[in-house]
C-alpha cells in the first residue's frame, strides 16, 4: 500500500511573528520546511510528498526541495484559508495509487522518522486512523465564558496529540467530505463515526506556535547534534 505524506505549511505564523510564514522560519540557520521535509524523507516508507504552500509561496517552498540533499521530490500545491482546507487541497492532489495517507504539520518540524514509521505500521496493522499522543502534565479544566470550571477531566484518561496522523485513504477523504471543522483530522473521523487509534507519540514532535516553542526546539535539535 503506497503511502503519501501531505505536509500542511500553508499557515501565516502570526503567533511566532517571524515576519514571514511559519514554514520558514529559521531553526538553527534552515527553514522549519526543511526540518519537517528532513522527517518526512527520512522515514523509507513514504512514497509520495505534497506539500501545501503558502499562496504566493509556491516556488519558495520548491526551491528549499531543491536545496534537500539526495534529488528528494515533492509535489507543492496551493493551501486555504484555514488547515482543513488546506489538507482538502493535499487531498486533490493524491495519485491513484497512494492508499495510506500521513497529514503532518510543518509547525512540528522535528517530528522524527520514527515516528512516521510507528504511525504507518499501526495503520498497516488495521488500524484506520491512528495518531500520536503523549501524557498531558497540566491537569486540564473545562471552563465557561466567564472562566468558571464545569469539569476536571481525570488526568489519566487525557493524551496530547500529535502529528503525523495516520489513515486510510478513503477513511480520511470521507471524513473531509463531511465538511465542518475540527483542530485535527481525527476529530473529522471521530465526528464521522470512525474510530481512531493513539499510539505513543514523541517529545520532539512538539507543536512550533509561539517564540518560546521555537526556543525549545533549538535547544532539541543542538542537543540532537552534540548527541548524533
Ligand atoms: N495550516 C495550513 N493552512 C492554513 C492554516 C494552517 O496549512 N490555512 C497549517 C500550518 O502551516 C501548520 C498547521 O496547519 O503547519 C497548524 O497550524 P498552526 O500551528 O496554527 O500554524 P499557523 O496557522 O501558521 O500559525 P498561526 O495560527 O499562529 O498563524
Ligand atoms: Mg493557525
Amino acid at each position: 500500500m503506497n503511502v503519501a505524506v501531505i505536509l500542511v505549511a500553508a499557515g501565516s505564523g502570526v503567533r511566532l511573528g517571524a515576519g514571514m510564514p511559519k514554514a520558514f522560519a529559521p531553526l538553527c540557520g534552515e527553514p522549519l520546511l526543511a526540518h519537517a521535509l528532513r522527517g518526512v524523507f527520512g522515514c523509507g516508507q513514504v512514497g509520495h510528498v505534497i506539500i501545501v504552500a503558502p499562496d504566493f509561496h509556491v516556488d519558495q517552498c520548491r526551491a528549499a526541495v531543491r536545496l534537500l540533499d539526495g534529488h528528494r521530490q515533492a509535489e507543492v500545491v496551493p493551501g486555504g484559508v484555514d488547515r482543513s482546507a488546506s489538507v482538502e487541497a493535499g487531498l486533490a492532489a493524491l495519485r491513484h495509487e497512494d492508499r495510506i495517507v500521513l497529514v503532518h504539520d510543518v509547525a512540528r518540524a522535528l517530528a522524527p522518522p520514527d515516528l512516521f514509521d510507528r504511525v504507518i505500521r499501526a495503520v498497516r496493522a488495521g488500524h484506520p486512523a491512528v495518531v500520536p499522543g503523549l501524557p498531558v502534565t497540566d491537569t486540564v479544566k473545562v471552563v465557561d465564558a466567564q472562566g468558571r470550571v464545569l469539569a476536571t477531566p481525570d488526568r489519566e484518561s487525557l493524551r496530547g496529540i500529535q502529528t503525523p496522523q495516520g489513515f486510510l485513504r478513503e477513511v480520511l477523504q470521507h471524513a473531509h467530505a463531511g465538511g465542518g471543522s475540527a483542530t485535527d483530522d481525527a476529530g473529522l473521523v471521530e465526528r464521522a463515526g470512525g474510530h481512531v487509534r493513539v499510539i505513543t507519540g514523541d517529545a520532539r514532535a512538539l507543536k512550533i506556535t509561539s517564540p518560546l516553542d521555537l526556543l525549545v526546539a533549538t535547544a532539541l535539535l543542538q542537543d540532537g547534534q552534540h548527541a548524533g
